[in-house]
This record gives C-alpha cells, structure tokens and sequence, in this order.
C-alpha cells in the first residue's frame, strides 16, 4: 500500500500548485546540488500523521522560512532533519548527506538552535560561548576571536560578564543564536528563535541571520510569525503536517492574491 493510501484516511489540506511543483522538482534534483533536500518525508506518532509527506529542496545560502502554526509539526520536521528523530517514510539530504544513514555526520555539518535553546543559566554569557566552542572542537584561539565578534554582532557587549539566567530573553536567544554559529556551520537550524520577544527585538533578531547568511551558512528558520516571512528567500506552510503552499513571499501573495502574508496564510488555511 503507498503512503498515499495509507493517510488517505484523514483529511488533507489541499496544496498550492506552488507546493506541487517543488514535490515534483524534488523529485529531479540531486542531493550534491542542495543544502537540504527533503522527499516526502512523513512521521507518525502511533496513528497520528505529524508530519505527512513533506518536500522541500534549499539551496546553499538561502533563507528558507518552515512556517506553520503551533501543533503543525514544524519541530517534529526540524528533528528528523537534523537527525534526531526517525522518519517513518520519506528520505532527507542535508549537507549532501543521507540523514537516515549518516545521522551522526550530518550532526557534524550542522547547527541546531531548539525552541528551549541549551544555555547554561549559571553560567555567564562569555562562558556559554567558550563552552559551546570547546563542544564544536574550536581552538582556544578560535574561541576567543570567535566570540569576541559575536559578542559585539549580537550587542552583547555589556552583557559578557552577567550570568545567562539573568538576561532578559530576547538577549538569551541572541546568545542562543551565537552559540549556534559559533562554528560556523554550513546549515542553520532554528526553531522559533524569535518566539516571545518584541517586534523590534525580532527585526534586530533577523539583521542577526542576514549576517550569518551573508557569511556563507544555509537558514532553516521556523516561525509562527507569519510577517516574518517577508524576510526569507523562499518559505513553506504547514497545515496539519503537510506544506500547503511554497514559494517566495511575492509568489505566494501572487498565487493567492493576497497583500501580505498574513493574508496569504489566512488564504491557505482556509483552503
Ligand atoms: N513525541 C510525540 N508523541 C506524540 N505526538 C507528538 C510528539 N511530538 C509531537 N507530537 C505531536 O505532533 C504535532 C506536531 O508537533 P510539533 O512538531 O511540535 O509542532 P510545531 O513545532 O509546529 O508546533 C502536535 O500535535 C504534537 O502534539
Ligand atoms: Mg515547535
């Protein structure tokens, strides 16, 4: 029986042609020509379909914005591609390689930034950054150099020596962010960095992954904020575990003719 057949049970969202066009192009595509190439990957939890037959290809440097509502099954994806949970169909690339096959060298490629980010409150924001740099295998040299300059990206500077528990969160996500990069990993992962904070602190937030994307890594970003979007490359959203539409921002305001991407998501869910 296929895996169509199988979900066939519940109730799809239907999909922008946008959306079928990447399945269809995925297909064609070769895992070498991608940072993350994703073919309808899908995971149960038990009966429940969380995520049902998703593809995706992101290319080097791009910023691909995940977005999705709570519950749509935005972490559940982020896990599988980085690793960390099983797919229970489907085949995921990230960085060329086979996630299935490869989990712990693809670990090695990539940075993940989780939704509970993984600071040390009793520790200060300097030592997070030293701690994070021995974990990724940087020289003391590395570290020092390294976290000098993101400490000064992320306007951390007077924050340095004050223990991390202490910091309001838009600063421990900004410190969440730099520990995450301080390698320099070719693929980004965040979940939801920006989820709480004000919406100045969040564009100051995005400046943040336009550096880092300038410096060569590929962003995979989850977001709830659907006007975020406007700041991504390409984006997806998901519906009940299946991406519903996928495209640039103007191209899905387009497919749908809607103004914003609020609009567009309001469209796609609806649909
Ligand atoms: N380990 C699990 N066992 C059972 N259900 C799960 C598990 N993890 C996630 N889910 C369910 O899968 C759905 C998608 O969750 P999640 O991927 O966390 O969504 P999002 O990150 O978009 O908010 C939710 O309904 C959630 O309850
Ligand atoms: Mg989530």
């Amino acid at each position: 029986m296929s895996a169509q057949a199988k979900t066939a049970v519940r109730e799809r969202p239907p999909q922008t042609e946008g959306a079928r066009e990447e399945a269809r192009r995925v297909r064609e595509m070769q895992p070498d020509d991608t940072s993350v190439l994703v073919r309808s990957l899908t995971r149960r939890f038990g009966r429940f379909t969380a995520v049902d037959e998703i593809s995706l290809g992101v290319k080097r440097g791009e910023i691909f914005g995940f977005l999705g509502a709570n519950g749509a099954g935005k972490t559940t994806a982020i896990r599988m591609l980085c690793g960390l949970l099983k797919p229970s169909e489907g085949e995921a690339w990230v960085g060329s390689l086979p996630v299935s096959r490869k989990p712990e060298a693809v670990k090695r490629n990539i940075s993940y930034m989780s939704q509970k980010f993984s600071l040390y409150d009793d520790l200060t924001v300097q030592e997070n950054l030293t701690f994070y740099g021995g974990v990724y295998g940087l020289r003391n040299g590395q570290i020092r150099d390294r976290s000098a300059q993101l400490i000064e990206q992320l306007g951390l500077k007077d924050a340095g020596d004050n223990l991390t528990g202490s910091l309001p969160l838009g600063l421990k996500q900004r410190l969440a962010l730099g520990s995450a990069a301080l390698h320099r990993p070719p693929i980004l992962f965040l979940d939801e960095p920006t989820s709480g904070v004000d919406p100045v602190a969040r564009r100051d937030f995005w400046d943040l992954i336009y550096t880092l994307a300038e410096e060569g890594s590929t962003i995979f970003v989850t977001t709830h904020y659907m006007e975020e979007a406007e700041y991504c490359d390409r984006v997806s959203i998901m519906v009940r575990g299946r991406i519903v539409a996928l495209g640039s921002p103007a191209e899905l305001k387009d497919e749908t003719g809607a103004n914003t991407m609020q609009d567009v998501f309001l469209e796609t869910v609806k649909a």
